[in-house]
């Protein structure tokens, strides 16, 4: 098969977890033959430096043309005060917007060998397996009006929190098909005793949810869903909910995986001809200008995204699965990245994604 994989390293610890990514999608492409056809482009921060905008036409024109696009992270602190529209952030909405990439997949699990690495009783997190499905080209982030207006004690601020039936629809469905994979459950996660918004919400989901009668679905408003997700992980099968509300509750879900640098992410919208999914690829952590530059950045949120890739924009679902297997046997040899190892000597980014490539 040909991959045409465009890649976005971004700002700060992106350029070095994709890189290790990379090294491990050239490796599964050599060992199973696979053609390998990789662009590269920029997007965020990097890219308001180059050309003056954080998501440049020329990287839109890329990512049209690929079967799927690998990104690292955004994000700079040389932008914190900058307005929303010219921040690096804005780069990678626009390149959600501009995929259609409406469901952003977000497993958490918890790994055998990475049980103590959670601050979690151990008894609590074990056995976590759930999918979050977060709504991601919606919603607060992106509904109009927006803006800031007025001065002084007239100065006002305004986002819009805005979904239309359709746009619930999609993504209830693409959280029901991944449940009938699985074990047959979908919490649906809101706020419908404040927000008409989730009102409707819930109003849709219940009513895609007969299409799906072999499918359990309940619903929580999603304070109670932030203290279920630390009481009983265990609860959850596949989580679905809105744009904002799936973004921090899958930062809260890293903690039962042991750190954020374990979380891929899959962001998918409709599938093409051939049955494949477009699609975008990221790790969930963030640029993390602190630790930047020093190779020391845990690449497995990236390495796994790579795996997503290979399973759903490419269905090469024995290739994902060896890069899964390899990342477990690398997470049991104690070889890991700082954020999972509290004492002893941490391996370094590189040293982690070579030692994924050895092992399948
Ligand atoms: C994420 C990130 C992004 C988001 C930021 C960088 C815009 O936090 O992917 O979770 O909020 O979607
Ligand atoms: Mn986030």
């Amino acid at each position: 098969m040909d991959l045409n994989v465009l890649i976005l390293p971004g700002d700060g610890i992106g350029t070095e977890v994709t890189r290790e990514a990379v090294r491990v999608l050239r490796h599964v492409a050599g060992k199973f033959n696979h053609g390998l056809h990789l662009s590269e482009g920029l997007l965020g921060g990097i890219a308001i430096h180059r050309t003056g905008s954080p998501f440049p036409g020329e990287t839109a024109a890329l990512a049209a043309n690929a079967d799927a696009t690998l990104m690292g992270a955004v994000g700079l602190p040389e932008f914190d005060s900058a307005p929303p529209s010219k921040r690096p952030e804005a780069g990678l909405l626009g390149i959600r917007k501009a995929l259609g990439v409406f469901a952003n997949l977000r497993p958490v699990r918890t790994y055998k060998a990475l049980i103590d690495s959670s601050p979690l009783k151990n008894h609590l997190v074990e056995g976590t397996d759930m999918i979050i499905v977060r709504e991601l080209t919606g919603g607060i982030y992106y509904g109009t009006p927006r803006g800031v207006s007025g001065e002084g004690a007239e100065e006002r601020a305004v986002n819009t929190m805005a979904y239309t039936r359709p746009e619930i629809e999609r993504v209830t469905r693409m959280a029901f098909q991944l449940a009938r994979g699985r074990r047959k459950k979908v919490t649906s996660v809101d706020k419908s005793n404040v927000l008409e918004n989730s009102q409707l919400w819930r109003k849709v989901v219940l009513e895609v949810a007969h299409e799906f009668p072999d499918v359990v679905l309940d619903h929580l408003l999603v304070d109670n869903c932030a203290m279920q997700l630390v009481l009983n992980p265990r609860r959850f099968d596949v989580v679905v909910t809105e744009n904002m509300f799936g973004d921090i509750l899958s930062d809260e879900g890293a903690v039962l995986a042991g750190s954020i640098g374990m979380l891929p992410s899959a962001s998918i919208g409709n599938r093409k001809e051939s049955g494949a999914w477009a699609g975008l690829y990221e790790p969930v952590h963030g640029s993390a200008p602190d630790i930047a530059g020093q190779n020391k950045a845990n690449p497995l949120g990236a390495i796994g995204s790579v795996a997503a890739m290979l399973e759903y924009s490419f269905g090469l679902t024995e290739e994902a699965a060896a890069v899964n297997k390899a990342m477990e046997i690398v997470l049991d040899s104690g070889r890991v990245t700082a954020d999972l190892k509290p004492s002893g000597t941490p391996a370094t980014t590189e040293q982690v994604g070579q030692a994924v490539c050895e092992a399948i």
